[in-house]
């Protein structure tokens, strides 16, 4: 069984593309996480977490719901990250946070998507992520294979700096970046509602018509991203930049 979460495609598109190599069940986790749904999985195949990296780790809100759900069936459970340039030292928490769902950890594999971070980075063409997106189907196909045989993900080389970057500089990360007094909306909202129901942690309501952020944002990108008229702007960093989605770059490709 292959759970994901995904904020503006990437994972998504890994999930689906696995469940098609491995003939395994998908499950996004959106609504249930949503919903605060914890849900019992039971699974005959091993496990597969898909998830975004978040200041080189698996997001926080994402192993805080899977500790309250349960496992059943197979005993196994490989992850598979993606990231615009790395994953850091993400494994050393991941493997901790698996074992403590009663799970045997089968390994980490990462893969290069292309950046989403809108709210921060400048991200790349179209064209470039197209290319991004080829290389990644390589590496999806290599790790339905290790999964098939029941064979662990290779262990990567962690330097000095990658331990940095997954310990101190998340904890920074999520202390003092992922805010969002910076979101606002611009005069293009036409009150369709959707960023209410994009948000998984329910962080947006609404006051006139109009959204309001809570508080308890996770960074995702989602409502940026799926707002349809590009209304919301996260401080001057987004104005007048295109928004990242992969459905939009793999419907031209089609
Ligand atoms: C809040 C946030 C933090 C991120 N942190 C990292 C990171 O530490 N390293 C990295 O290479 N990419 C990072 N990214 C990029 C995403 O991990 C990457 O684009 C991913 O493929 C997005 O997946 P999704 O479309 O399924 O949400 C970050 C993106 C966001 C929104
Ligand atoms: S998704 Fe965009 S247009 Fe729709 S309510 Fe939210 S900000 Fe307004
Ligand atoms: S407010 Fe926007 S960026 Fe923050 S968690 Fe919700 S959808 Fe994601």
């Amino acid at each position: 069984m292959i759970i994901y979460f995904s904020g503006t495609g990437n994972s998504e598109y890994i999930a689906e593309r696995l469940g098609e190599l491995i003939e395994d069940e998908v499950i996004n986790l959106f609504d249930y996480i949503k919903n605060n749904e914890n849900r019992n999985f039971n699974s005959e195949k091993p496990f597969v977490l898909v998830a975004p990296t978040y200041s080189w780790r698996v997001p926080r809100f994402l192993t805080d719901h899977l500790k309250k759900c349960k496992f059943k069936g197979n005993k196994n459970i490989y992850v598979i990250m993606n990231f615009g340039d790395s994953c850091g030292n993400a494994n050393k928490y991941i493997r901790e946070d698996v074992k403590s769902l009663g799970l045997n950890y089968k390994g980490l594999y990462g893969i290069k998507m292309p950046e989403n971070y809108l709210a921060l980075f400048e991200l790349d063409s179209d064209e470039k992520n197209r290319e991004i997106v080829k290389e990644a189907d390589i590496k999806i196909e290599k790790a339905a294979k290790i999964i098939r045989k029941g064979l662990d993900f290779e262990k990567k080389e962690i330097k000095f700096q990658d331990k940095i970057i997954s310990g101190l500089v998340n904890n920074l990360f999520f202390k003092f970046i992922v805010k969002d007094k910076k979101f606002y909306y611009t005069d293009k909202c036409i009150e369709c509602g959707k960023c209410e129901k994009e948000c998984v942690l329910n962080n947006i309501s609404y006051e006139d018509g109009k959204p309001k952020w809570n508080g308890n944002c996770t960074h995702c990108m989602a409502c940026l991203s799926k707002c349809p008229t590009a209304a919301i702007e996260y401080g001057k960093k987004t104005v007048g930049k295109e928004r990242y989605l992969l459905k939009n770059i793999i419907e031209e490709r089609k």
